[in-house]
């Protein structure tokens, strides 16, 4: 366990938004969880974080931020798949590079994205052509509200597009340890445009498309290391049939997708938004990048309001243009 008052988030966020939290709390093992029954936080909010690489942080954080450091990863070799039990606190980029240098397939599309184990099931992460929930086994959490330990299946954790139970109900569980299940024989997944040429002459495996898949990444979006940012801003709306049609006629090059709901298209956010003129736009000391539109950057190291009042102008733009509601995809603490 580990216990800092006042401590410095600006690092623990990729926006790297300046942010102090009253109380920053590390669950380290099983054994700790006691500490969140403690009686110093009755009556304040408890805020879960990760790597902070999905969330817009307010400037000072009254109450408690937890955070589930649990390490270990354990690999089981079953005749029908692979199963993978990882503690909430690896790092989901370093996880999957290593299971992909072993030849154990099943990730490898989801390579290069940020932050820790624990937050994969949060929005269902996803990425060239895969989501999580395809992978997923079951994970432990602890129940906030109810104090006990709970395991939950997939039914239960609800997973939708860049959606779950978790993402619903903010700050109830806190995950601890996720199991996925990686089917055997494995099986490349080369559907999601332009995977297939960055894998070029090469035979497909799981880390030959590993590699792909960071290349694309890394030619695609700003790398928050250097240029802060949280990934996508926006979620790719979903619309009725009906205003699809209406934007196709007046729009031709639209890009749309199906979705796995049949009264649904998908719509490319990136797109909307450098239709309506954002694309490399500033507003105050925030930028929409220039490589990618759907990403707000903040190299002025501005705070989430100056974030959240540039997604609000995009999100009036792209619904005065085309009547879409854009959707956050981060999520605001504090
Ligand atoms: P945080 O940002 O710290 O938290 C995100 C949410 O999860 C918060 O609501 C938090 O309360 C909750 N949470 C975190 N840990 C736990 C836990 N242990 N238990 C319960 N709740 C928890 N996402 C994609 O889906 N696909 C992508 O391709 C993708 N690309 C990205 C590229 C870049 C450059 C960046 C910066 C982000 C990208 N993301 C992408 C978003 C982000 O990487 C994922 O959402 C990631 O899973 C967030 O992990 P984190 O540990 O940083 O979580
Ligand atoms: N496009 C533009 N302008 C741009 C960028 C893209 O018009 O500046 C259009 C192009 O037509 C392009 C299309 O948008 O073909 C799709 O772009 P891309 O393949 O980059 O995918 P995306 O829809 O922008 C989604 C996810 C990403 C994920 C990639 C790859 C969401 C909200 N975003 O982005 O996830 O990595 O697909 O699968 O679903 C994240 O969630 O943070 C994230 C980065």
């Amino acid at each position: 366990m580990r216990l800092v008052e006042n401590a410095d988030l600006s690092l623990a966020n990729t926006l790297q938004v300046p942010s102090h939290a009253r109380w920053l709390l590390d669950i380290e093992s099983l054994k700790d969880l006691h500490v969140l029954n403690d009686p110093r936080w009755d009556g304040r909010a408890m805020h879960i974080l990760g790597g902070g690489s999905n969330v817009v942080l307010g400037e000072r954080i009254d109450g408690v931020v937890v955070r589930a450091a649990l390490r270990g990863i354990e690999i089981h070799t079953l005749p029908d798949s692979v199963e993978v039990s990882v503690g909430a606190g690896e790092s989901w980029i370093a996880l999957v590079q290593s299971l992909s240098e072993q030849g154990i397939g099943g990730l490898e599309n989801l390579g290069l994205i940020p932050g820790l184990v624990g937050a994969s099931p949060v929005q269902n992460i996803g990425a060239y052509g895969v989501e999580f929930a395809q992978r997923f086994a079951w994970l432990q959490a602890f129940d906030l509200e109810r104090g006990e330990l709970r395991r939950l299946n997939s039914q239960d954790c609800a997973f939708g597009y860049r959606d779950s139970v978790f993402k619903r109900n903010p700050n109830r569980w806190l995950i601890l340890t996720v199991r996925m299940r990686l089917p055997r024989p494995w099986r490349a997944e080369l559907d999601y445009a332009g995977l297939k040429e960055a894998l070029g002459d090469e035979t497909p495996s799981p880390n030959s498309i590993h590699h792909a898949v960071v290349r694309l990444r890394t030619a695609k979006l700003p790398d928050p290391a250097l240029i802060p940012n949280a990934g996508s801003f926006f979620k790719n709306p979903e619309v009725t049939p009906d205003l699809f049609e209406r934007l196709r006629v007046r729009y031709a090059q639209m890009p749309a997708y199906p979705t796995a709901k049949t009264d649904r298209k998908k719509l490319s956010a990136a797109w909307l938004i450098e239709q309506a003129g954002w694309r490399g736009r500033k507003l105050g000391q925030v930028q929409v990048s220039a490589q990618h539109a759907l990403v707000i950057t903040n190299e002025q190291r501005a705070g989430g309001r100056e974030i959240l009042e540039l997604a609000a102008a995009i999100t009036r733009d792209v619904e005065a243009q085309f009547s879409v509601v854009l959707e956050r995809e981060p999520v605001c603490i504090g």
